[in-house]
């Protein structure tokens, strides 16, 4: 299983905040918001993970995770994603990293409590992705659950109700999905939607939507990416992570603090 973090776009909705930096790099609590889908993969024992990324924003990112991991047996790839097309891009962006492996992307500003590492694990083929009620599915993929709690629709941003139920930024696929992704239509905004993919493999009849309980907080707007801080800290979900990875955030909290002493002298 390979990983990919998409962690461009253009964050329109957190102007000005994210004139001066990326969106996923904005702080959650006690660190950047990248880590936390970082987490949700490395905690699945997935070894090789993409990050994908705008061009302004390539060097912060580098700076930053370039060398975190390398002492921990983790890799990390880096793409640059030169105009926002759509989620699905991804795995095109992402073919020859993916190579011949199943993958799952998880998008760079969505926060997950649960720990998906069974999911993850007992992939083997189609397609898995999740749902969770919400206030309010217009902003959303939206799935349509018939009474045998069958997935029957899907549909990106529904103008005419269809469902509560919205599909969180975790998608995972087997390696069909990258020719699924070159075949996908541009939608009336654009873009290549995500939604697309989860209806290739719906109408093979192989995709699998899980419900899940626990928190999954989507970072985009001022408010809910002060609600991500507070639910974090409250829920003590920057306490939940992979030791590697505190590990990790504490020896670069070294090397800048040796840094920051040598340019005192
Ligand atoms: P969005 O939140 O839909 O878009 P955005 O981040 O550009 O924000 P805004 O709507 O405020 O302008 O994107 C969801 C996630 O996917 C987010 O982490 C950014 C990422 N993304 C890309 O990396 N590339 C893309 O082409 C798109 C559309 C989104």
């Amino acid at each position: 299983m390979k990983g990919i973090i998409l962690s461009g776009g253009t964050a329109t909705r957190l102007f000005p905040l994210t004139a001066t930096t990326s969106k996923q790099l904005l702080p959650v609590y006690d660190r950047q918001m990248v880590f936390y889908p970082l987490n949700t993969l490395i905690k699945a024992g997935i070894k090789d993970i993409l990050v994908i990324v705008s061009p302004e924003h390539s060097g912060q990112y580098l700076n930053l995770l370039g060398s975190i991991f390398k002492n921990h047996g983790v890799h990390l790839y880096f793409e640059v994603q030169k105009v926002p097309r759509g989620l699905a891009e991804a795995f095109i962006l992402g073919e020859s990293f993916i190579d011949d492996d199943n993958v799952t992307m998880i998008l760079g500003d969505n926060i997950f409590e649960p720990d998906f590492s069974k999911e993850i694990n007992n992939f083997e083929s189609g397609g898995l992705v999740f749902a969770k009620k919400v206030p309010d599915p217009e902003r959303y993929g939206v799935v349509k659950f018939d009474k045998s709690n069958k997935a029957v629709e899907i549909v990106e941003k529904p103008k005419k109700w269809i469902s509560d139920y919205a599909i969180p930024g975790l998608y995972i696929y087997d390696n069909r999905v990258i020719e699924a992704a070159k075949k996908a239509q541009p939608s009336e905004r654009g873009e290549i939607e995500i939604t697309s993919l989860h209806n290739y493999y719906l109408n093979l009849g192989e995709l699998k939507v899980s419900t899940f309980s626990g928190e999954w907080l989507d970072a985009g707007t001022f408010d809910s990416l002060l609600e991500a801080g507070r639910i974090v800290k409250e829920k003590k979900i920057y306490k939940k992570f992979d030791p590697m990875i505190d590990e990790a955030i504490a020896e670069f909290n070294e090397d800048l603090k040796a840094l920051a002493k040598k340019r005192l002298l």
